[in-house]
């Protein structure tokens, strides 16, 4: 693997190429101030109605670690994975926990299979069968692609059966972009490729030990709240932050830093809740864990880990 790639035709053919509102609006910075301004109305009004600190979701979405570990290790990933000890999640915990909320949500909801790197796991194909078994709407694979153009045949074959899409995160890295895509044509998936090659796309956020933030302060400005959801052995989190933070204590356990562990109130176990209602309204809610959350972020180009304990917190 190198370090530069030079031109990504999984960027040119699969990225992001409309620009987005956003971007046009910025160019027009009244317009650009009116429509945020409309925005925070209308989310005052949902979250008015909802009691809620963010606008309770309308449908689940939640990401899920297929394995904690990775074979590529990003600096300051926010999963901590390049600290996390080699972990294949149980395909049958998995099963019990889509069983249910496939019967609390009537099979709508959206999965994102993610880790660490998903596709180290050995049992990748039954993962993706389970996950087409128990949910009828959208459900994807994000990956670094490493291994991805090496996967045999019945692998794609069970994406497409599955409706699984593959959305590959490319790095400054060589892989063999070509052989991916003639694979995704042949067996008809969907592909996506999100840049991490620029020279500001990679980002680093501090967490603050002290744990001494304002939580609705922080949960109202978090980016992760209530989008980046997270499933793990039956809690649903409205982040994957409380529910990772294990690694980092695990791999720094000599040092005198350390996150609490997540309390009951940082996460809502899915076995004690009766109705997707219930799940939404918490998640739409700040949790304990919040206390830690700078939320600031700073931009730089991608790099390796040097697994250095700054990579993460503010020392
Ligand atoms: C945690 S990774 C897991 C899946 C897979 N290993 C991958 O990299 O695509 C999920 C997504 O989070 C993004 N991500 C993680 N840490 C990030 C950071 N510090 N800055 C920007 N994106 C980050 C990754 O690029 C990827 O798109
Ligand atoms: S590839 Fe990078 S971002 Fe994805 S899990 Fe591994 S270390 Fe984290
Ligand atoms: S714990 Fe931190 S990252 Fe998670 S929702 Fe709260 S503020 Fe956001």
């Amino acid at each position: 693997m190198s370090e530069t790639v030079e031109k990504s035709r999984l960027l040119s053919e699969y990225g992001c190429k409309k620009p987005t509102l956003k971007k046009l609006l910025k160019k027009i910075p009244m317009l650009m101030r009116l429509v945020t301004g409309l925005r925070k109305v209308k989310t005052k009004i949902k979250t008015g109605i909802s009691k809620t600190v963010k606008p309770k979701r309308e449908k689940l979405f939640f990401d899920v670690h297929i394995c904690d570990h990775c074979n590529l290790n990003c600096k300051s990933c926010t999963n901590f994975c390049p600290l996390a000890e080699k972990k294949f999640v149980d395909s049958d915990i998995l099963e019990r926990d889509f069983k249910r909320l496939s019967e609390l949500t009537n099979r709508r909801c959206d999965v994102s299979l993610i880790g660490g790197e998903p596709l180290l796991h050995p049992g990748l194909i039954k993962i993706l069968d389970i996950t087409g078994k128990y949910f009828d709407c959208g459900a994807q694979l994000v990956t670094n692609g490493i291994l991805l153009a090496e996967q045999p045949d019945e692998f794609w074959q069970s994406c497409r059966k599955n409706a699984v899409k593959l959305v590959v995160s490319v790095y400054p890295i060589k892989i063999d972009e070509d052989k991916i895509i003639a694979q995704a044509r042949k067996h008809g998936v969907e592909l996506e490729a999100l840049d991490r090659t620029g020279a500001l796309s990679w980002y680093k956020h501090t967490w603050d030990l002290s744990g001494g933030r304002n939580v609705e302060k922080a949960y109202r400005k978090c980016p992760w709240g209530n989008v980046c959801i997270y499933l793990e052995d039956g809690k649903l989190d409205p982040c994957g932050f409380p529910l990772l933070t294990k690694h980092f204590n695990k791999y720094f356990d000599k040092s005198e830093y350390g996150f609490a562990e997540p309390s009951e109130d940082d996460y809502v176990d899915i076995f004690k809740v009766n109705s997707i209602d219930e799940i939404l309204e918490k998640l739409a809610n700040p949790i304990p864990y919040c206390r830690y959350c700078t939320l600031n972020f700073s931009y730089s180009g991608w790099e390796r880990s040097g697994r250095g304990i700054e990579e993460w917190v503010k020392k």
